[in-house]
């Protein structure tokens, strides 16, 4: 089934390279593409998608199109092109990160080290965070910090690895330690954003931007903990980080409806017309794998993650993939950007797209993403 779905994977996304040009898929509307320039926190999905059709396939063509596409990203840090955000990690992670781990090509690991620098500005001394959005002074962000940004640690753990400078380290283990207190809750829940006092640092309190209410859980940002903390303990060996992921994909997994894909909020009342986001789930399945790596074969759990993880990846092939519909410009239906901002419910979301395809890869030819260097 997973061959399958690859095969299929590929022949869109090849299809795609044609559609798309030099632009990027961000999200759709009724089914097709919003098309923009390299200006967003979700350029990087295409390129990661390049890069896992490239590998599973060696067709050239995908290399061609990823080497362009990280051209483009070069282009984008030289320019500092809307890089006022944390999410440089989801950029340059799939981006350049990916050209190196692909082709060790030592341009590429110099620009992912540029794009770590510049990830690295974002830190907060009084408050010993990283901003999440927005420029430094702006007194509305400064003292913001979003569950997000876990998957945007890997490129400053990675930095440190590279050049051997604990810095870059410093500040991932800081910002997963302090995500882990403030946005993980008691019940295994958690927030999507949190505040701190930019000048004196003292913690104020949970709430969210793309969820159902400040004290709901937004399921994709649950989605980003469980991954995220994998990934921290997979780079610091850390046991508090392992077992916070376990706790939020417990959560995440005890709370999903009966098809196993989630809908957008925990919290958000459940109706015939109450929004799915399939792009949790796959972040989810993706984050499962990693997780169950980490676990010992005698744990039992391991084994309770990983039937939920085949359950999860079978209802996304069978009920929310594209597979078989010549044309669809999406891997994943039924994603939901900011159901309440009104941006794009209901539709592809290209990072949907690309864990969907990063979970179908790793099932089955075990390669992972490109959050770390292979063994
Ligand atoms: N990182 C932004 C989002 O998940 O929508």
């Amino acid at each position: 089934m997973w061959k399958n779905a690859i095969n299929d994977a590929i022949t869109k996304t090849l299809r795609n390279i044609d559609r798309f040009g030099e632009k990027f898929p961000h999200v759709s509307r009724n089914a097709n593409y919003e098309l923009i320039d390299n200006n967003d926190w979700t350029n990087g999905f295409w390129t990661g998608m390049l890069w896992l059709c490239y590998e599973y396939s060696n067709d050239e063509r995908f290399r061609n199109a990823a080497d362009k596409s990280v051209a483009s990203f070069d282009q984008r840090l030289q320019d500092h092109v809307v890089l006022d955000h944390h999410d440089i990690g989801f950029l340059y992670s799939l981006s350049s990160k990916a050209q190196w781990i692909v082709e060790k090509d030592d341009s590429a690991r110099q620009l992912t080290l540029q794009a770590a620098d510049v990830l690295m500005n974002r830190w907060r001394e009084p408050g010993r965070y990283i901003q999440a959005w927005g420029k430094k002074g702006d007194s509305k962000e400064e003292g913001r910090i979003i569950i997000d940004c876990l998957l945007n640690l890997p490129l400053l753990y990675w930095a440190s690895e590279q050049t051997g400078d604990l810095t870059y380290r410093d500040v991932a283990v800081t910002q997963a330690e302090k995500s882990r207190r403030y946005l993980v809750r008691g019940d295994d829940s958690s927030y999507h954003t949190f505040f701190f006092n930019s000048e004196t640092g003292e913690p104020i309190g949970g709430a969210t931007h793309q969820g159902y209410t400040n004290g709901s859980t937004w399921t994709r940002g649950q989605a980003w903990g469980v991954y995220g903390f994998a990934l921290s303990y997979r780079y610091t060996k850390d046991p508090l980080f392992l077992d916070t992921s376990k706790r939020l994909a417990r959560y995440f997994l005890e709370h999903l409806p009966e098809d196993h894909v989630a809908y957008w909020d925990f919290n958000a009342p459940v109706g015939a017309d109450t929004y799915r986001d399939s792009s949790a789930s796959a972040i989810v399945a993706a984050g499962l794998l990693e997780l169950i790596s980490h676990m010992d074969e005698q744990d039992t759990e391991r084994d309770y993650f990983q039937e939920m993880c085949m359950k999860s990846m079978t209802s996304l092939v069978e009920r929310y993939a594209t597979i078989g519909e010549e044309g669809a410009e999406g891997l994943l239906k039924h994603g939901s950007y900011y159901v309440h901002g009104g941006l794009s419910p209901d539709d592809y979301m290209i990072w949907g797209d690309y864990f969907y395809l990063e979970a179908l890869i790793r099932l089955e030819k075990g390669i992972g993403g490109y959050w770390y260097e292979r063994e």
